[in-house]
């Protein structure tokens, strides 16, 4: 029960390592808000945390909009009080935008991957510091620490940002007890729109562990990242990836 007594929101809640880490930190005690764009995939994750056991409950939302955000925060205030724990989990890779030099697919990478972040940090805290603190988890990636061939421009610049805005965050936020630190998976199963989809074996040959992630790889980085064991960690950045960026 790691997470005995808290309340976590995670966006992106509804699939992937989303949905591992809503699994996860309700067996660990929290109460977890599965917030996500997709209202069945999200309200099946919640029911299958309920029957476990856990305490749950669905919000949708699109997380570039800063109203649905305002929206989030006060439905999770009113059914949980407070917020202890937030992942900014939810993303689109290069492949849901298409064109890498159109600028609506880049403003849409920013919009939902970068801006996202920004505002949900900025919101969360403001209730974080109300309560003496929290932990803010923000995912970035492999791909926020170096460019690649294929790989979208945008995605590249949406994930780099993120880990530089949370240690801006972390230093902003860190005389109110709320501590920010990012998690850089690196090949995992597919995203819902399509990145990696024909390069599993590709994937596999260049990381040294010789295999993909599994979402719970990760979730139990952020478990930690969003547990009072790393009460001293802030600004900080957790690699997950098999050691592919160590070569
Ligand atoms: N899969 C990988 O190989 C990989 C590697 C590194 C980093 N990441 C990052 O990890 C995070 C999770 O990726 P995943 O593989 O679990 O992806 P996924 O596609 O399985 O899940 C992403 C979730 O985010 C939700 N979402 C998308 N746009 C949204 C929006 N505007 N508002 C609210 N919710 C929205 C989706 O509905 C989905 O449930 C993403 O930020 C992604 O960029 C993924």
């Amino acid at each position: 029960m790691r997470l005995q007594g808290k309340v976590a929101i995670v966006t992106g809640g509804a699939h992937g390592m989303g949905e591992a880490e809503s699994r996860l930190f309700a067996r660990e005690g929290a109460k977890v808000v599965v917030a996500d764009i997709l209202p069945d995939l999200g309200d099946a994750v919640v029911d299958s945390i309920r029957a476990d056991g856990g305490t749950a409950m669905f919000h949708r939302i699109d997380v570039s909009q800063e109203a649905e955000w305002e929206a989030l925060i006060a439905a999770t205030l009113a059914a949980y009080g407070r917020i202890d724990v937030l992942v900014n989990n939810a993303g689109i890779s290069g492949s849901a935008v298409g064109d890498p030099d159109a600028i609506e697919g880049w403003n849409k990478l920013i919009a939902v991957n970068q801006t996202s972040v920004f505002l949900g940090t900025k919101l969360a805290a403001n209730e974080m510091m109300k309560t003496g603190g929290g932990s803010i988890i923000n995912i970035s990636s492999i791909n926020g620490f170096v460019g690649s061939d294929g790989g979208h421009p945008g995605y590249h610049a949406s994930k780099g940002a993120v880990r530089i805005y949370s240690k801006a965050a972390a230093v902003r936020y860190g005389p109110q007890g709320i501590r920010v630190n990012t998690v850089h998976p690196g090949y995992l199963p597919p995203m819902l729109n399509g990145t990696n989809a024909n390069s599993r074996a590709l994937a596999v040959a260049q990381t040294p562990l010789r295999r993909i992630g599994v979402p719970m790889d990760v979730a139990y980085g952020v478990l930690y990242l969003a547990s009072d064991e790393s009460s001293f960690v802030t600004g900080s950045e957790l690699v997950i990836d098999g050691g592919w960026l160590a070569q």
